[in-house]
């Protein structure tokens, strides 16, 4: 077993006030220079050069996966891409084990996705590198709330989140985006609305700051961000709400709901989006709609995840 390793970002909460804002500043900073071609200042292209960034998923992903890979080797990384499915995890390896094994190979950064709640912190005293949580069970995905508030502060265009509502809706009971998300918002001052059906959002949800409200209209009436959620399908065991077009009718967003609702109000979703069940088309298709714009802040954010990992922090 190697030396428990000190450099993780698993939770929103390990990184200090001071950390947060310099996570901001270098995505920024790396949004200014890298958009576009992706070309970027040389200096930066070299940032994790000689560096092993091990991507770790047990979980299926499209955005988180590929956006670690991208922001790795735009820093100039090695990226080593391992799925459950085709190692030999599919013929019974633990964890574990993976990564010991991975750990022969000394990676600089493991990100790890994976179904279960604190598999971070298990695979943590078994490697020197660095710990990044990319999702773990419905608890945490650290840098999915980063690049959601990125996302906001672009489109409201101020930094502090004081005095703005942000409706979350949806399947929050299941869904580590949203716990991980609302993190971040309460550290930034903003206020949250959490909407949904009981069996999502059940009551303890409420917090200071936190409002829980039951109906769609009501909670998203007047916000300035509404962020539309998944039904986390594959985490449902006995909580369900009937069926999809029921839920699309009382808690699906479509244009003529925001037009009504909220007009000024910028829509999100982490994806995959399920079509016609949170979101209708046409939603999708306004340009309030920000979904593109999160995942490409997703590889800002990522690359400046990696570079205070491996590189350390100025704050
Ligand atoms: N938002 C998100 O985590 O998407 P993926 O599951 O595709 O990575």
């Amino acid at each position: 077993m190697g030396e428990a390793n000190r450099q993780r970002l698993i939770r929103v909460r390990d990184l200090s006030d001071a950390a947060l804002a310099d996570l901001f500043i270098r995505a920024r900073r790396y949004r200014d220079e890298f958009a576009g071609d992706g070309g970027g200042p040389r200096e930066w292209r070299e940032r994790l050069a000689g560096r092993l960034i091990v991507n770790l998923f047990y979980e299926n992903s499209t955005r988180t996966r590929v956006s670690f890979e991208v922001a790795a080797k735009r820093l100039g990384a090695d990226v080593v891409n391992i799925s459950a499915a085709g190692t030999s995890v599919a013929k019974g390896e633990s964890l574990i084990d993976t990564v010991r094994t991975i750990e022969a190979m000394r990676p600089d950064v493991i990100v790890l996705r994976h179904g279960n709640a604190g598999a971070p912190e298990l695979i943590a005293p078994h490697t020197q590198a660095a710990v990044l949580n990319a999702g773990d069970g419905a608890r945490g995905h650290p840098t999915q709330g980063f690049l959601d508030v990125l996302t906001m502060q672009a489109a409201l265009k101020h930094d502090r989140l004081d005095g703005v509502t942000v409706a979350i809706v949806g399947d929050v009971v299941h869904s580590r985006v949203a716990r991980s998300t609302m993190a971040v918002l309460a550290r930034l001052g903003a206020t949250v609305r959490l909407v949904g059906p009981r069996c999502f959002v059940p009551e303890p949800f409420a917090a200071p700051g936190v409002e829980v409200v039951h109906d769609l209209e009501a909670g998203v009436r007047g916000v300035d961000i509404v962020i539309m959620l998944r039904m986390q399908l594959e985490r449902h065991s006995g909580v369900r709400f009937g069926s999809e077009n029921e839920y699309h009718s009382r808690f699906g967003m479509n244009l003529r709901r925001l037009d009504a609702w909220a007009p000024k109000a910028f829509v999100m979703h982490p994806g995959p989006v399920n079509r016609g069940v949170e979101l209708a088309n046409d939603v999708m298709n306004d340009p309030r709609c920000l979904i593109q714009q999160q995942v490409e802040n997703g590889i800002f954010i990522r690359m400046a995840a990696l570079d205070m990992l491996v590189n350390g922090c100025n704050a």
